[in-house]
């Protein structure tokens, strides 16, 4: 592209839904950045804005639409100078030409694969030679990944997107339409992406996907991918999101306790504690096999601890099902749960079922379900007190002022105040209190 278009044009991004966005936010400032454009860590301050958006639940579009709404009378206004706001992500994907017109629609739209486009679609804005948005969607069937970002922030733990995609049909789930179908990065390419932010100062990676378990290369499954990660030197930490029950088999759950620097907290989605349930979701497990796997994996992974999504008021979910997921979230005893009231996404499966859970019942199980959560979290928490655990620095909180933001190999959170260390330092710590999912400590 003609870097004139780009010259100091400085760009926002503004990111929705999962982690998948948050990497690929970052890849789209390494292409944009790349190609002359400078980027902006606050929309007033930019010529450009980009909202990377998620179609996962209807309310998780209905945020976007606002914000466009927003973002274009604030441009009327001239309380903002961007003139272009484009859409980009899942909401692009889903929605494509659809967000190009009407009331309050997007000046450009860019889907999931399309990113490399980006360059090409906003020199023909600024250059005046669009007539209509520009618009790129629809997914590419060769293997195919954006760009990695061009430059690491000076931060210890990093993403890595090892695929993109996803071949399950859960019913109720909007992604495989958004993300398309499951294509992997390459090995080699996964593990000099990892090379190069050990280079850059990182020691601490979360290998990403929808369904990092089905990883497959050939002669190399996820498994195989993890002993490969874990051999890379100076590479401290490893995590992974998210696993699916049905492929985490004896051998998978051996081999991250076998790892050392594969931390022993997993993010195990269960969605539903009944098997008349999880069949209408099509997850392919039963309660019964997935509380052996939580079995199997604290026999087999030292000090496992585990987080979970759950959705209540999935189509045709009585008061007894909806009992057997609080059950199994009592006897799991999750660190965390995620969850969410379930929303019928247009074109899913579960969409043609009559979503006959009243709106109401559905909010007191969300609240039933959190309270149960919050219970068990504030038990596990009250334990911890007193015990010494080691904690790997991420940096400075904002508050209290001057305290270290540090994370322990189980993904909890932890505050140290009136300590000096160096992003990435691993320490040993005592637990002196728990606020919220916060833990606070001090040197041991
Ligand atoms: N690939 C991951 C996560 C997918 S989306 C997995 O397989 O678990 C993240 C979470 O959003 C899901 O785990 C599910 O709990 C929730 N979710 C997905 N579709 C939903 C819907 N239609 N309504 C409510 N929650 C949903
Ligand atoms: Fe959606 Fe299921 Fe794929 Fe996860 S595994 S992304 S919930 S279809
Ligand atoms: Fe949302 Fe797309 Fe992620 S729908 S959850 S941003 S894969």
């Amino acid at each position: 592209m003609s870097s004139s278009e780009a010259a100091s044009r400085r760009v926002y991004i503004e990111t929705y839904g999962c982690q998948m966005n948050t990497y690929d936010s970052s890849a789209i400032g390494g292409i944009l950045t790349r190609s002359g454009y400078a980027l902006a860590s606050d929309p007033a301050a930019a010529d450009i804005i980009l909202l990377n958006t998620c179609s996962v639940r209807e309310l998780a579009e209905h945020k976007v639409f606002s914000r466009i709404g927003e973002l274009r009378s604030l441009r009327r206004r001239g309380q903002i100078r961007a003139d272009i706001i484009g859409v980009c992500g899942c909401m692009a994907e889903r929605l494509s030409g659809a967000l190009a017109t009407g009331e309050g629609h997007a000046d450009l739209v860019a889907g999931v694969d399309q990113y490399a486009q980006l360059p090409r679609m906003l020199a023909r804005l600024l250059s005046g030679a669009a007539r209509t948005p520009p618009l790129a969607t629809g997914h590419l069937a060769e293997m195919h990944y954006v760009a990695p970002p061009a430059a690491y922030p000076a931060n210890n733990s990093h993403l890595v997107t090892i695929h993109k995609g996803c071949d399950y049909r859960c019913t109720y789930c909007i992604v495989p339409a958004t993300r398309g179908p499951q294509r992997e990065k390459a090995p080699s390419a996964i593990l000099d992406e990892i090379r190069g932010i050990v280079a850059a100062g990182g020691d601490e990676v979360t290998l990403l996907g929808q369904n990092v378990t089905a990883y497959r290369a050939p002669g190399l499954d996820f498994a195989g991918l993890l002993r490969q990660v874990a051999g890379i030197d100076g590479l401290a930490r490893i995590r992974f999101l998210t696993g699916h029950p049905c492929d985490m088999d004896e051998r998978l759950i051996g081999t991250i306790g076998s790892l050392d620097k594969v931390c022993p907290w997993l993010h195990l989605p269960a969605q539903s504690g009944s098997d008349r349930i999880l069949r209408r979701m099509k997850r392919f497990y039963t309660r019964d096999q997935y509380l052996s796997l939580i079995e199997t994996a604290r026999r087999l992974v030292r000090d496992a601890t585990f987080s979970g999504d759950f959705i209540v008021g999935f189509p045709g979910e009585t008061d007894d099902d909806f009992r057997l997921t609080l059950e199994l979230v009592r006897e799991v005893r999750y660190d965390q749960t995620f969850n969410f009231k379930y929303s019928a996404r247009p074109g899913t499966p579960a969409a043609r079922l009559d979503d006959d859970v009243d709106i109401a019942v559905k909010k007191e199980r969300l609240a039933e379900v959190m309270r149960l959560q919050d219970e068990i979290w504030q038990e596990l928490a009250a334990q911890e007190i007193g015990h010494c655990r080691r904690a790997a620095v991420e940096g400075r909180a904002r508050r209290p002022e001057g305290a270290l933001k540090a994370r322990t190999p189980n993904n909890r959170k932890v505050l140290l105040k009136d300590c000096n260390a160096a992003v990435g330092d691993v320490l040993d710590i005592r637990i002196t209190g728990c606020e919220a999912t916060t833990f606070f400590a001090e040197l041991a």
